[in-house]
C-alpha cells in the first residue's frame, strides 16, 4: 500500500476554498510522512484536474463545501473508478444539505433544534417564529452566511439580503448553553471536544483566528454526558449513511440536553483542526489519521474486488 500514489484534492471553487487549501497542505505533509507518494490537485482548474486524476491510485478529499462535501466529486471519482476517502455520494449529499439532514433527524427522533425553511415569498412568517433564532444557508459550512436574529423586525433587512444571496434559508431556534463536537473515525468514536468561542457564537472568525475560541479536549463533562453525546454522534453518522469519518456538531440547553446541529463529512484537516485534535487525544497522530483514512478507502476498494 505504501507505494500508492495519493492525490490530495483541495482548493476548489467553494466559499471554503482558503480553508481547504490549508487542510490540503497539512494532509499532503501528513501523507508524505506516512510514506505515500503525494500529489496535490486543485479542481479549480478542470483540464489539469482531468489529467492529474488519471495519474493517481486514490484520492484523499480535503475539499470543504460545494463541489467537495456535497457528493459531486464523489460521484465523479466513482465514475472514474478512483477510490476515495470518506463518505460516498449519497451520504455526502444528505449531510451537506442541512434541511435534508434535519428531515432525517426528525424522522428518526434525533434531537435537533426546532426549524423551518423560508424563501423570498414567505419569509415574513418568521415574525411568528420564536426568537432568538439562527439563519443559515441551507447548504454551506464554516459558519459562512450564518447569523443570529434577536428581533425579527430589526433584522428584516439582513434576512432580505441573505435571501437575495441564497434564495432559501434554514431558520433554527437558538439553543442557549454549551457547544460540543464529536468526531468519528472508522468504528471509533473520538473524545468529545467543547468549544467556547469568545464571540457570541462559533462564527468564521472564531473558527479560523487563533485565540478566538477555547477548545477543551477532552470536554470537562460528566461521564454520562460523554456517553450520550458519543452515542448520538454514532446515530447521526449511521442515519445519514456516512463512512470512515465525520464530525457531529451539537449544542446543549441549560439542562444539558443535547441537540444536533449538523454532521460534517469533510471536517477541517489542518493539524489544529478539531477532528485531528480529538484523534490526537485518542492517541492517533496526524499522520496516523491520514494513513488510516487512506487504508480504509483502499481496503474498501479491495473488498469490492477492484484494487
Ligand atoms: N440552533 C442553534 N443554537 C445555538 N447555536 C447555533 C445554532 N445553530 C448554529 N449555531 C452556532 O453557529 C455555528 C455554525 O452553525 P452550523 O449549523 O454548525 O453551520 P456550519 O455548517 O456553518 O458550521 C455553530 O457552531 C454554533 O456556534
Ligand atoms: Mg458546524
Amino acid at each position: 500500500m505504501d507505494s500508492l500514489k495519493v492525490g490530495v484534492l483541495c482548493g476548489g471553487r467553494s466559499s471554503e476554498r482558503a480553508v481547504s487549501l490549508r487542510s490540503g497542505r497539512a494532509v499532503a505533509q501528513g501523507l508524505k510522512r506516512a510514506g505515500f507518494r503525494v500529489r496535490r490537485i486543485d479542481p479549480k482548474n478542470p483540464r489539469q484536474t482531468r489529467t492529474l486524476l488519471r495519474q493517481i491510485d486514490l484520492a484523499f478529499i480535503a475539499l470543504h463545501g460545494h463541489g467537495g462535501e456535497d457528493g459531486s466529486i464523489q460521484k465523479r471519482l466513482s465514475a472514474l473508478e478512483i477510490p476515495y476517502t470518506g463518505s460516498g455520494e449519497r451520504g455526502s449529499r444528505l449531510a451537506f444539505h442541512k434541511v435534508e439532514a434535519k428531515k432525517i433527524f426528525d424522522r428518526l427522533k434525533i434531537p435537533t433544534p426546532e426549524w423551518t425553511v423560508v424563501n423570498r415569498k414567505n419569509w415574513k412568517r418568521l415574525a411568528g417564529f420564536p426568537a432568538p433564532f439562527f439563519v443559515k444557508p441551507v447548504a454551506d459550512g464554516s459558519s459562512i452566511g450564518v447569523f443570529l436574529v434577536e428581533d425579527f423586525k430589526r433584522s428584516a433587512v439582513k434576512i432580505i439580503h441573505a435571501l437575495s444571496c441564497y434564495g432559501e434559508l434554514l431558520v433554527e431556534r437558538q439553543i442557549k448553553g454549551r457547544e460540543f463536537t464529536v468526531g468519528i473515525l472508522g468504528r471509533k468514536t473520538l473524545p468529545v471536544i467543547e468549544l467556547r468561542p469568545k464571540r457570541s457564537f462559533y462564527d468564521y472568525r472564531s473558527k479560523y483566528t487563533r485565540g478566538m475560541t477555547d477548545y477543551l479536549v477532552p470536554a470537562p463533562i460528566p461521564e454520562a454526558w460523554r456517553r450520550r453525546f458519543q452515542q448520538l454522534a454514532g446515530r447521526v453518522h449511521r442515519a445519514l449513511g456516512l463512512r470512515d469519518l465525520s464530525r457531529v456538531d451539537l449544542v446543549t440547553d441549560s439542562k444539558g440536553r443535547p441537540y444536533v446541529l449538523e454532521a460534517n463529512t469533510i471536517p477541517g484537516f489542518t493539524e489544529l483542526s478539531l477532528l485531528p485534535k480529538a484523534a490526537g487525544e485518542a492517541g492517533i497522530s496526524f499522520e496516523g489519521l491520514c494513513r488510516r483514512l487512506v487504508e480504509m478507502a483502499w481496503l474498501r476498494e479491495k473488498r469490492n474486488g477492484k484494487a
